[in-house]
């Protein structure tokens, strides 16, 4: 699908604040991992004469708005294709370091709002859910449809906290034999079916969340990331991550902690065998939030959560 309007695909969160953070690679190279319409990328691009901006996106869609809206910065982009741990394999990046990295983490309002991705609930929509459906993968139908029980409950309950995990999973498994699942009538059914009503907005938007997790496996590829893009930071270099939910949180708040440590021994050790040396510190003790009048203008920054971590010297 053509994107039209490059600056309606999606309103970045907390701009000014990121910038603030990244401030100090305003004349070197800054990673952004989540380019999606490129809003972070062109306020960086626009503000910072002398920076260079890697931007990386899986979805094809998000790359075609983004190279749109980013074409007067074009020398001063390189835009990568694939996801943000292949990109970490880029040889430039690794040989020249970078200054900078941002994640904006989770989908954008384009995807959320696209009826053909099936990323929000809306009646009679496909059950898709990959960024990128090109690069294969299964979709949220094939998950449910070839999934065992116990480990469709454990990412409803995990990645989506959902109280009814176990009941949901033997209901979807009931239905599943006869007539696969297609599109979110289906779901939106199998739930009716657990809760003896039909299932509310919010509750299927916690389901929702957690199929979106499991099908582009966020969770693990977010933490096998931050510590390769940790290691190309230069000296001094800050990584921001922004976060949506409390799981992605959970991952960058430990990982920041960890590597900020001096000691990352099991705990009951008598003596600190690891003789770990720091490899750097936060910028905050406790993630930023967006202000009021940001939430006030874009509702869906409401549930951002910004962490900043600073190489050492
Ligand atoms: C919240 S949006 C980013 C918005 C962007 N900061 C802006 O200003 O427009 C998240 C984007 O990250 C992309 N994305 C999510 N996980 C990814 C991954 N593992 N690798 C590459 N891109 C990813 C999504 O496709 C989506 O376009």
């Amino acid at each position: 699908m053509e994107v039209e309007k490059a600056e309606a695909f999606h309103e970045p969160v907390m701009v000014e604040e990121v910038l603030e953070v990244l401030k100090g690679a305003n004349g070197g190279t800054i990673l952004d991992g989540t380019l999606g319409g490129g809003g972070h990328t062109e306020a960086m691009l626009s503000r910072w004469p002398e920076c260079r901006v890697i931007g990386v996106d899986r979805d094809p869609e998000a790359v075609q708005a983004a190279r749109k809206r980013l074409q007067p910065f074009s020398d001063r982009l390189r835009v990568l294709e694939m996801r943000f741990d292949h990109a970490m394999d880029d040889a430039q990046m690794n040989q020249e370091g970078l200054d900078g990295a941002l994640l904006d983490l989770g989908v954008s309002s384009w995807q959320l709002d696209a009826d053909h991705r099936g990323f929000a609930f809306r009646r009679g929509l496909p059950l898709d859910m990959r960024m990128n459906a090109a690069g294969g993968g299964i979709t949220a139908a094939d998950f449910l449809n070839r999934t065992e029980e116990h480990e469709m409950a454990r990412v409803f309950r995990e990645y989506g906290e959902e109280p009814r995990a176990r009941g949901l999973a033997r209901e979807i498994g009931r239905r599943r034999g006869g007539r696969p699942f297609r599109t979110s009538d289906d779901l939106v059914a199998a739930f009716s079916g657990v809760l003896g009503r039909t299932p509310r907005p919010r509750e299927m938007a916690r389901v929702f969340q957690a199929l979106r997790i499991v099908v582009n496996q966020e969770l693990p590829v977010l933490s096998q990331t931050l510590p390769r893009i940790r290691d190309a930071l230069r000296p001094q270099g800050v990584l921001v991550v922004i976060s949506y939910h409390s799981l992605e949180d959970r991952i960058v708040k430990n990982s920041f902690r960890d590597w900020s440590s001096d000691c990352v021994c099991p705990p009951g050790l008598p003596v600190c065998v690891c003789d770990q040396v720091p490899h750097g510190a936060p910028l905050f003790r406790k993630p930023q939030r967006p202000s009021e009048e940001e939430i006030q203008r874009n509702p869906r920054s409401r549930s951002s959560l910004m962490r900043a971590w600073r190489k050492a010297a």
